[in-house]
């Protein structure tokens, strides 16, 4: 028995470049798609939302004067569905059942998200990958992680980030920074800790989904969550 049996997995757009400035880095592809089989071998049922940072993002589009807040937001959208898509290549080639759905109808390439037809492909051992976020402007693709978890009634969302979990504060620019195991909603509300956006947050909170905010680049951590070793942070009721 793994401790979760249906998980949302919410990975960043920005690390899929590795060390390049631009784009997708074939090897972080691969290790991802590593990493997801590992648990899918265990059986549980894996959803996967992804951002599209590595290829456009909406807020520094507006900054640059590219593109208003809406027009910016919506290109967003289309780079994380260039990034499901090659992450849905990387599933396939090792062997893996996939299907991916967008939020936005683009009929050619994959399905409308269809959230009947998302659980029933979980249920049948595929991997889902939501693309397009929300298919709404003014929404992250950390809101669309929170929304499609409480949709499909997955037991967590794993955040995947570069750092192993919540600190006091940043730990990259704070040496004195200290690592949580465990936190509530409320304190990182009162704490202003910078998880994922409120809306996010609050989404979750308000439907009882726990955060589990862990090293994705660290290869075998996914497997070790579901074995229920302690890795990350629990964000929690
Ligand atoms: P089951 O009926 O549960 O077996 O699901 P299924 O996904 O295998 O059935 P379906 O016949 O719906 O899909 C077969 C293939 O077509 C899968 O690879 C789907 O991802 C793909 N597919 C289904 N709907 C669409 C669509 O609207 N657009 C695109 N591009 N592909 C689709």
């Amino acid at each position: 028995m793994t401790k979760f049996k249906r998980i949302l997995l919410k990975l960043s757009g920005e690390s899929l470049m590795g060390n390049n400035n631009f784009g997708i880095d074939p090897n972080i592809l691969e290790q991802y798609a590593n990493e997801v089989k590992s648990v899918v071998d265990l059986g549980v049922e894996v959803a996967i939302v992804i951002g599209g940072g590595n290829i456009f993002r909406g807020v520094q589009g507006v900054q640059k004067g590219l593109a208003d807040r809406a027009q910016a937001d919506y290109m967003g959208m289309l780079a994380t569905v260039i990034n499901a898509m090659a992450l849905q290549g990387a599933l396939e080639k090792i062997g893996l059942s996939t299907r991916l759905q967008s939020a936005i109808k683009m009929e050619q390439i994959c399905e409308p998200f269809i959230r009947r037809k998302a659980v029933r492909h979980l249920e049948k051992g595929r991997v889902v990958i939501f693309g397009a976020g929300t298919g709404n402007p003014y929404f992250t693709t950390d809101s669309a992680a929170s929304l499609r978890a409480v949709e499909i009634e997955a037991d967590v969302i794993l955040k995947g980030t570069r750092v192993d979990g919540v600190y006091s504060a940043d730990p990259e620019k704070d040496a004195s920074a200290t690592k949580f195991d465990n936190i509530s909603f409320a304190e990182v509300y009162s704490k202003g800790l910078n998880i994922m956006d409120l809306t996010a947050i609050t989404l979750c909170k308000e439907n009882n989904l726990p955060i589990l905010v862990f090293d994705m680049n660290k290869p075998g951590n996914l497997l070790k969550l579901m074995k229920g070793e302690a890795v990350g942070t629990l964000v929690s009721q």
